[in-house]
C-alpha cells in the first residue's frame, strides 16, 4: 500500500468516527471550480495579465489606496472578481462535504479566508460559516464606517477586462452616495468594518466551546490553504490541538505540516472524494 493510500485510510477512519466536522478552506478550495488562487506573482499575473503590465502584485492591488487614487482600477479588480464568483458553480467536492456534514446531523463549522461566497452557494448554512477576510458579496462606504455593511445583491459592476477598467456608474453608498468598496480585509486596511466577521467568529468560538465541553469527536479537514498568509493554517492547527485530533490537510503543493498531520498532496475535489467515499 502506498504512503498516500495509508494517509487516505487514516483520514477516512477519522471522518467515520467523528460526530462533527470542521472545514477550513483557502483559495485552493476554489481552484477545481475554475477559480484562480493567488499563489505568488506568477499565479496572480496569470489570472490578471494587466497587473503584470503595470507591475502590480496581489498585495499592491488588493490595497484600499486604489479606491482613492484610481477607483476604476480598484473596481476593475473587485468587480471582475464579484462577477466571476457570482458566475461560478461550486465543484463537486463542496457537495460531498455538505453531504458529509448532513450525515453528522449538521454539526459542523466552515472557516474560510475566501471572500467568494462559494460555501453559501453550495448550501452551507450562513450561520455556520466564518469568513475571516470578509465577503465580496457585501459592501461598505469608503468615506464613513458609520454607514455600515450592506449586501451587494443587485449591485452590478461592468468591467472592461481588456483595459482593466470598471465603467461608470461605480457602486456607491446608499446613505451618502460616496464610493462604495467591498467589505473585504485588504492590505494596509484600517477602515475595514469587521462586524460581520466578528459575529461569525463569536459563533465559531461558541461552537468550539460546545464541542469541547461535550467531548464531541471532530474531524478537522483543511483544503487549499496557502503558506504566504497562513491565517487558515494557524486556525486549523490550533483547532486540531484543542480537539486532540489529527489535521487532514489537502493541498497539492503544500501538504506538509506539524507532526501527526495527515497529508493529502492532491487537488481539493480529488482529496475530498477520496476521504468522503469509503
Ligand atoms: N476565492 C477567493 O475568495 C480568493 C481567491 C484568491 C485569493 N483570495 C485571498 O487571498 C489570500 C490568499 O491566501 P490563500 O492561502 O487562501 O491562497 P494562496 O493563493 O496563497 O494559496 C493557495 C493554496 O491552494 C493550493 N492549491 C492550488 N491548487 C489547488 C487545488 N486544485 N486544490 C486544493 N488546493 C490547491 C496551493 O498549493 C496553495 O497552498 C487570502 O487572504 C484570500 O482571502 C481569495
Ligand atoms: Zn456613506
Amino acid at each position: 500500500m502506498s504512503s498516500i493510500d495509508i494517509e487516505i485510510q487514516k483520514a477516512q477512519k477519522l471522518i467515520q468516527e467523528a460526530d462533527a466536522v470542521l472545514i477550513l478552506a483557502g483559495a485552493g478550495m476554489g481552484v477545481d471550480s475554475g477559480l484562480p488562487d493567488f499563489r505568488g506573482n506568477e499565479g496572480f499575473w496569470k489570472a490578471y495579465p494587466i497587473a503584470k503590465e503595470r507591475h502590480l502584485s496581489f498585495e499592491a492591488l488588493a490595497n484600499t489606496e486604489w479606491f482613492e487614487r484610481e477607483p476604476t482600477l480598484a473596481w476593475a479588480f473587485y468587480g471582475h472578481r464579484l462577477n466571476l464568483y457570482r458566475d461560478t458553480i461550486p465543484h463537486d467536492g463542496f457537495r460531498m462535504l455538505r453531504e458529509l456534514c448532513r450525515s453528522k446531523g449538521d454539526d459542523y463549522f466552515v472557516v474560510t479566508s475566501n471572500v467568494d461566497g462559494q460555501f453559501q452557494k453550495a448550501g452551507f448554512d450562513t450561520n455556520q460559516i466564518c469568513e475571516i477576510h470578509g465577503s465580496i458579496h457585501h459592501m461598505q462606504c469608503l468615506r464613513d464606517q458609520g454607514h455600515g455593511v450592506w449586501s451587494a445583491e443587485g449591485v452590478a459592476v461592468t468591467v472592461d477586462i481588456e483595459r482593466f477598467t470598471a465603467q461608470a456608474p461605480l457602486p456607491i453608498c446608499p446613505r451618502c452616495r460616496a464610493l462604495a468598496r467591498p467589505n473585504i480585509l485588504m492590505f494596509g486596511d484600517w477602515d475595514w468594518i469587521s462586524s460581520r466577521t466578528l459575529a461569525q467568529t463569536k459563533r465559531f468560538d461558541d461552537w468550539k466551546k460546545e464541542v469541547a465541553a461535550e467531548k464531541i469527536k471532530v474531524a478537522v479537514i483543511e483544503i487549499g490553504a496557502g503558506t504566504a498568509i497562513p491565517s487558515i493554517r494557524r486556525i486549523s492547527e490550533n483547532a486540531t490541538k484543542q480537539f486532540r485530533t489529527s489535521l487532514i490537510r489537502i493541498n497539492p503543493r503544500e501538504s506538509q505540516g506539524l507532526l501527526g498531520t495527515i497529508k493529502l498532496p492532491m487537488g481539493g475535489m480529488e482529496g475530498i472524494k477520496q476521504i468522503c467515499l469509503s
